[in-house]
């Protein structure tokens, strides 16, 4: 660490004392600004997130500076870099990749302001970079898909794979919990997995290629609903029964999802909550302000099954 000469120090040192050790900053009114670097608007989860933030923002009086970044790891740096111009009071982000954060994630660092991972994490050695991260626990996720079928399997079955964006984490979760819960049987083999970028045209584009070059597909196994719901339009397409000649499991539960699982479109479906807004106001206010929170903040969730799914769908929220 460099040293400072001692005048700095003494001006260094008045400085935490005026404002109050810990405490970040905060306009004069107490309002606190936030900047939140969004993935982008790929699917029903992601529109549900947004609103969530947005909404809890308006009812927390928090003022939030908000920037779609449209799948692009680019647009969050930049989205970033201006937050750090405009001195926010905290920056929250939703990575839409896990890797090559550090550097920018430094720069806020020096800028001393508080960061909060939401929804997705990043993949970095130095866990200094960031306050807290909120989020689910995809792993979890994809060992809750991987169990349903292994519990529900008859015989051999072939799965297919539709993966989430390259490089994010709930697609390098969900693939590896998936995968952990279906080890211990040799009778279901993924036969092809490719990514669909979660959403729904990615899914339909990436099914009709993997009915065009298997016969013998039994299972999807889509990281979002929206992928699923892409890959049902292929199957129909290709004259087959979604949810009966090839059955289908996905993650989220948005509404979309929930309907076609409650209409025997789907087979299974793993929750993701995506209604983030109002817990993340409070990591905000309590980071702000200096206070200790938890570095892991893990969503609680559930799973739907079709009778399960008709239940739900009157009273869900998303
Ligand atoms: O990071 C959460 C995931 O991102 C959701 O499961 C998916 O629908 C979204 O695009």
């Amino acid at each position: 660490m460099k040293k400072l000469p001692t005048i700095t120090m003494a001006l260094v040192l008045m400085t935490a004392t005026a404002c109050g050790s810990g405490d970040s900053s905060g306009s004069d009114d107490g309002t606190i600004t936030m900047g939140f670097s969004q993935v982008g608007a790929e699917s029903g989860w992601r529109t549900a997130n947004t609103e969530s933030i947005q909404q809890a923002a308006e009812e927390a009086g928090v003022e939030l500076q908000f920037s779609d970044a449209q799948q692009k790891q680019e647009n969050q740096i930049r989205a970033i870099r201006s937050y750090i111009q405009q001195d926010v009071d905290v920056i929250a982000f939703s990575p839409v990749v896990e890797t090559g954060w550090d550097a920018v994630l430094l720069e806020v660092q020096r800028a001393d302001i508080p960061v909060i991972l939401t929804d997705r994490s990043i993949d970095s050695a130095d866990d200094s970079l960031y306050e807290t991260f909120l989020g689910s626990d995809f792993v979890e996720e994809g060992r809750k898909a991987g169990q349903w079928l292994v519990d529900n399997a008859e015989g051999e079955v072939n799965v297919v794979e539709l993966q989430g964006t390259t490089g994010a984490a709930p697609a390098i979760d969900r693939k590896e919990g998936f995968e952990e819960a279906i080890a211990g049987s040799p009778g279901i083999e993924v036969i092809a997995t490719q990514t669909g970028d979660f959403t729904r045209s990615g899914g339909k584009e990436v099914m009709e290629a993997f009915l065009r070059s298997h016969d013998d597909i039994d299972v999807v196994y889509a990281h979002n609903d929206d992928m699923g719901l892409g890959a049902i339009e292929a199957i129909r397409a290709a004259g087959l029964e979604p949810g009966e000649d090839i059955q289908i499991i996905t993650v989220d539960a948005v509404e979309a999802g929930m309907e076609a699982l409650a209409a025997g479109e789907i087979n299974f479906i793993v929750e993701c909550n995506p209604l983030l807004g109002d817990q993340l106001m409070e990591l905000a206010e309590q980071v702000v302000a200096g206070e200790e929170v938890p570095k892991r903040v893990v969503v609680e969730e559930t799973t739907f099954t079709q009778e399960e799914a008709e239940a739900a769908l009157p009273d869900r929220q998303y």
